[in-house]
């Protein structure tokens, strides 16, 4: 009798993790909180998430077009709250108005942009920085 519950258990865990890898509802979960951030606080001046459209000029396009793909996660988490410094940033902070995991989503939101190269690319770049700073994640 305890055998075959232990295997159910542990087909229904299976399954369950399956549903995770797979892009399932949590990733659009998050998806969607990214992108309503998006439309809230940043397409103003970026515009369009993969084209750039409606965005300001000096405002770079995340899509497969512009750069973004060639940072790593953690520093364009630092980007995106704007903690990183740099010469005539015009970018503002979010600091005390995004949380961490409206950071994250946001981020996986801009990341629907991208084409499979770039998000092969991105994911690599992610992984070395996370080694260099001892696999801890930097955020
Ligand atoms: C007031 C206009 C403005 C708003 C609002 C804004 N940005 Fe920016 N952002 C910029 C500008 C301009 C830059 C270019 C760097 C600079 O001038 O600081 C930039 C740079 C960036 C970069 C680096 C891009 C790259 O390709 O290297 C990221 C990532 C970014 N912004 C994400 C966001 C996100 C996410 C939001 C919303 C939470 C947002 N920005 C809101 C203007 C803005």
């Amino acid at each position: 009798m305890a055998p075959i519950l232990g295997l159910s258990v542990g087909l229904v865990l299976i399954v369950a993790l399956a549903a995770c890898g797979g892009g399932a509802s949590s990733d659009d979960d998050v998806v969607e909180v990214g992108s309503t951030v998006y439309q809230r606080d940043c397409m103003i001046c970026h515009g369009e998430a993969r084209t750039g459209e409606g965005g300001l000029a000096n405002a770079p396009v995340h899509g497969p077009e512009g750069h973004t793909w060639h940072h790593p996660d953690g520093q364009l988490k630092e980007l995106i709250l704007g903690v990183l410094d740099y010469p005539q940033k015009t970018m503002p902070s979010f600091v005390g108005k995004l949380t961490d995991s409206e950071v994250d989503a946001v981020l996986e939101y801009i990341k629907t942009g991208w084409d499979p190269p770039q998000l092969e690319y991105q994911a690599e770049v992610s992984r070395r920085e996370l080694e260099l700073s001892g696999g801890e994640e930097s955020r």
